[in-house]
Formats: C-alpha cells, structure tokens, sequence
C-alpha cells in the first residue's frame, strides 16, 4: 500500500470520532447537523449554495463513476453531489483532522443503508495533487473493504484554499495550484466526447488578468472542450462564487450569472459573448425626482449587463450607467423603470432622488442625513455607499436612532461619481426614496 495516503471510511466509527471532538451543528436553520472547526467553517461552502449545484450537475449526464474533491475541507459540498447524483464520492485532504471531520460528515449527510456504492466513498488524508498515490490508496482501501474493483473517475469538483487578498497572488498559490492538479487527475478522468466533467471552484476576488491564466491553463490541458463561467449572487451587494463549469458540466453559453435566492435560484442571465465595459458617464449629479436602480453587481463583473438590461428596455426607458466598477452599479433615467425591471431579482433597490450632499454619512453628520430623509417623507433609510467598513454598521445604527417612530416609505443613500468643472471628478451622496 501507499503510504502517501491514508485512507478513511465514511461510517459511524469516523462519525463517533467526530462527535467526540465537537458537536454536530447546523450552519444556518433548517441544515443538516454538521462537525467543523472553526476554519472549516469558514472555508465550507454553504449548504444551499452546494445542493443548488448538485441539482444542476445531475442534468449534465455524467459518464459513468465516482466523484472527486481532491480538496474536500469539510465534505458538504461532495456529499451534496454525491447524493444528488447517487455516486460515491472520493475526497482528499491535506489536514488529518479536516479529513476526520469530512468523513464523518459523509457519513452523516448521505443516504443510510446496504446499498454497495454506501461502502465505497472514502476521505483519504494526504495530497490532492498526488493522483497516483491516491489511487493506489484507494484501490487497496477498497479491496480490503470487500469492494474489488475501483471506479473510474466521472467528474472533479474543487474548491482550493486561497489567500484573501487573491489578487496580489499568482494562481500557483492556490492550494491545491490548479495546473498540477488538473495535470495530475485529467489522464484518470472517465470522458465522452464532451470532454472532462469538471466544477472549479474560484475566488470571486479573482483579477481579469487571474481568470484569462485560468482559461489558457483550460485551453492547453482540455483544449476545444466547452466552458461556462459563472458569476453568482446571494444579493448582498457583492459577487459570493465565482466558478467555471468544463465539459458535460457546461451550458451551451460561455458565461452566465446566477442571482441565488436562501435556497434557490431567483434568476439566471447567460450568453454566447461578454459585452464591452461599460463606459461610465459621470455627468452631472442626477436631478431630484430621477429614478436611480441599483443593480446587483455579478451582472456587470460578468460583463452580461447588455443582455440582461436589454430585456428591460421600452420606447421611454432609456438609462445611462452612471456608476459601473465600483462595488453597487447604477442606471439612473429620468423615465420610470418599467415593472418587469422593478421585480427583476438582480436589482438591489429602485428610488427617487430626493436629496444630495457631497460628504459622505459620517457619524457627525447623521442626524443631519436623517432630518432630510424625513423631510422627503422616508422613514428608514439604508447606507449603500462606500464608507469604513468598520464604521458602517455604527453609522446605520445612528441613523436608525434618529429616524425611530418616524412614519415614512424606505429610503437609500447611495455614492455616485459626477464630474467636476476641473475636468476630473467628485462624488455626490444622494438619497433616493422608495416609495
Ligand atoms: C476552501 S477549502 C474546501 C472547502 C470545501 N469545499 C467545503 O465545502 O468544506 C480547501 C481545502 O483544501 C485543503 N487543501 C489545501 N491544499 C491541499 C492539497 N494539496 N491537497 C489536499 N487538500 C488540500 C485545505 O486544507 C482546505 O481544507
């Protein structure tokens, strides 16, 4: 046997183990009971999120076989596969005890009974990068397991660990790197005539430049094969998965954005061809009574905003993108936006422009944004402008004291770049209405 790997099978004896350790603990109401550390936690992918893709990747029509995380963590996104699919599944990890904790979550999360694929899943403790030391390990694991031959491998899903501040890395430090893992796995891989089934699981924070090395590592090693990048949203104001789906796993269009609701998703725009960038207009502020739509942000990091505003137009709404790269993108026209955009699931909130200021809400200056809010009858105001991220939340809350009991529609302050009479520019703070 290897001794690059150590095998572990996903029974009650790992779960026993698990348990001892640490309690089984739902994430969020209403998931399954689950064991982490708290870096685990950190890193796993949520529950909803892991299950939403499992149901799409049992349309793609596997070639037949297991399932493989060579950077499992915490097993919940290979169990969701696993089940939603009803393939065994083979993680590895570099971390005994993230390994230990995986096994038992496997054990727990997936159907219990006699039914021979539920003896063959295992967690193996070593290197993902090491393909044929895990094999080796895997194939005597079984034998003694009483399973006597080893399955192909149908499709590899991976999430690596990243450095936080992904942009200033290379691609090599992800962990697992992505070229020797795909270098290492693709000769084992089970394919048709689609090519490899693979899920890579990306850092949203990833550069322009970061995601054209992935594409030409993508190029070398699956050439001709299809691909499907895919931007997703939980609707927070920012970009929460960024992934790309190879092979069966991908969609006949190149590019898509999700906007995921708690459990499913609300709405999904894909195409062919990215548009161009948005060239923003920082014109003049906008106008009191101009209608402001902020915009969820995955569907212009995807370059997808044409077709999806597109879908949006009518003779007399006609906007401009006022604000384009920073984190909240703004139309602003001086027409209504029709009802179908207003309840479009990637729109973060539709006001009139009822006030402006040119410093930004502080904590000095709150009870002042408060007074004109509800003077043009708001009575709850929401920031969603740049400020400290620290000093957010404490500017909300004095902004939440100063309008308490006052009766009024839901309100927002939003930063939008104008320019100035110096040819450069200057950004205007403007509260928009709700109602
Ligand atoms: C982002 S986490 C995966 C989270 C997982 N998707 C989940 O839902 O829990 C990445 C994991 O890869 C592991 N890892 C890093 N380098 C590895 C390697 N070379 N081989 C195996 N695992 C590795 C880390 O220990 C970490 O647990």
């Amino acid at each position: 046997m290897s001794d690059s790997h150590r095998a572990l099978e996903c029974d009650g004896r790992a779960q026993s183990w698990a348990t001892r350790k640490t309690a089984a603990k739902s994430q969020r109401k209403g998931e399954p009971e689950v064991h982490m550390t708290d870096l685990m936690r950190r890193l796993s992918t949520p529950w909803s999120i892991a299950t939403e893709r499992a149901a799409r990747i049992v349309d793609a029509n596997l070639p037949p076989g297991l399932i493989l995380d060579p950077a499992v963590g915490s097993g919940i996104h290979l169990a969701s596969i696993c089940l939603a699919t009803n393939r065994v599944g083979l993680g590895i990890e570099l971390d005994e005890e993230a390994a230990r904790f995986s096994a038992a979550n496997m054990n727990r999360l997936l159907l219990k009974g006699k039914d021979p694929g539920r003896i063959a899943h295992r967690i193996l403790i070593g290197d993902g990068v090491d393909a044929s030391g895990a094999l080796s390990c895997l194939h005597t694991s079984l034998k003694s397991g009483g399973v006597a031959a080893t399955p192909p491998i149908a499709m590899l899903h991976v999430d690596p660990a990243r450095p936080l501040d992904a942009q200033n890395h290379t691609l090599d430090e992800m962990a697992p790197p992505l070229r020797p893992l795909l270098e290492a796995w693709l000769p084992h891989m089970e394919t048709d005539d689609r090519g490899p089934a693979l899920l890579l699981d990306l850092s949203p924070r990833l550069s322009k430049k970061q995601r054209a090395e992935v594409d030409n590592i993508l190029d070398e090693l699956t050439p001709d094969v299809n691909r499907t990048w895919e931007w997703l949203s939980q609707g927070g104001g920012r970009i929460d998965r960024l992934s790309v789906w190879v092979g069966p796993l991908a969609s006949e269009d190149n590019f898509r954005s999700i906007r995921m609701g708690p459990s499913s998703v609300e709405s999904m725009v894909s195409s062919t061809e990215q548009s161009l960038f948005i060239s923003e207009k920082k014109t003049m502020p906008p106008s009191f009574d101009d209608w402001i739509v902020v915009v969820d942000p995955s569907i212009v990091e995807s370059r997808l905003h044409v077709d999806w505003l597109s879908t949006h137009l009518n003779d007399t709404y006609n906007p401009i993108w006022q604000r384009a790269n920073l984190r909240r993108p703004v139309l602003v026209s001086k027409s209504p936006p029709p009802s179908t955009l207003i309840s479009d699931p990637f729109v973060v909130a539709v006001g009139r422009v009822v006030a402006h200021r040119l410093s930004a809400p502080n904590m000095e200056n709150a009870p002042t944004v408060a007074r004109a809010a509800e003077r043009a009858g708001i009575g709850h105001l929401v920031l969603r402008c740049e400020v400290d991220p620290e000093l957010h939340p404490k500017i909300q809350k004095r902004l939440n004291k100063a309008l308490k009991g006052v009766e009024g529609s839901r309100g927002f302050v939003i930063d939008i770049p104008v320019s100035s009479r110096d040819g450069g520019w200057h950004v205007n703070f403007v509260t928009c209405s709700e109602n």
